[in-house]
């Protein structure tokens, strides 16, 4: 069976990343989390005090910024590293939550991200997860499911995450910025959010997430199988 690229793109915390890790283990494929790659940037500019209105600083912190993924071992999973140091932790935080989307829609920012992601999915055999994924970096990628699910679920699937990760987050808090960074994603002027035309569109509201992985699996299997 020939490799594919799976896109997996829609609104924040409705399950993509925990989807498309599992269905990247289960086909031996690659998983990026495109999102984590906006959110070391961000993590890169609040340290650094980056002014992001000023292109000559911006494309100057882009120049010093390197992002890499590393699979643990012991967890199973890929985690995030910023010039080295792993930032996994960090950056699931809600401050960086609260800024990620206004550095996600600098020009040159997301022109640095996009050409990095283009280069990781370029010998295919991956599965990429995140807002523009389908309509922008892989428009030819031959699958693309687009999640989504009901705010309220979405928050407490998010709360849940940031408990174990022994941060209590109250559901309006995260409910505000769910809500506030669909829109941001959705109305910014460079490769918005949007659903791609030829999505496969999956609404995970009453699924578990074994029954999400096997939706994407069969698609998958399908689409190896055409290609
Ligand atoms: O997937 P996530 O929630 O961790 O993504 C964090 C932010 O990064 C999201 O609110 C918008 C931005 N993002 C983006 O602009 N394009 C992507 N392909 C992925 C994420």
């Amino acid at each position: 069976m020939r490799k594919i690229v799976i896109a997996i793109d829609g609104y924040s915390a409705c399950g993509k990343s925990s989807t498309a890790k599992e269905v990247a283990s289960q086909l031996g494929y690659s998983y990026i989390d495109s999102g984590a790659m906006y959110r070391a940037v961000t993590l890169y500019f609040h340290e650094n005090y980056v002014t992001v209105d000023n292109p000559k600083d911006v494309s100057n912190a882009l120049d010093k910024i390197n992002i890499s993924f590393v699979f643990n071992e012991r967890k199973a999973s890929s985690e995030t590293y910023l010039n080295g140091l792993n930032v996994e932790e960090e950056i699931r935080k809600m401050y960086i939550s609260n800024q990620v989307s206004k550095i996600s829609a600098i020009s040159e920012v997301r022109k640095s991200m996009v050409s990095q992601q283009r280069k990781l999915g370029k010998k295919k055999g991956v599965v990429m997860d995140g807002r523009d994924i389908g309509s922008n970096v892989f428009p030819d990628a031959e699958l693309k499911v687009f999640m989504n699910a009901g705010l309220e679920i979405r928050a407490e699937r998010r709360q849940k995450e940031l408990l174990e990760k022994d941060q209590l987050v109250p559901i309006p808090e995260i409910e505000e910025n769910l809500l506030a960074r669909d829109k941001m994603d959705s109305e910014r002027k460079e490769n918005p959010l949007v659903i791609p035309d030829d999505a496969y569109i999956l609404d995970t509201s009453e699924l578990t997430l074994p029954e999400q992985v096997e939706y994407v699996l069969q698609l998958a299997t399908e689409k190896m199988i055409k290609h």
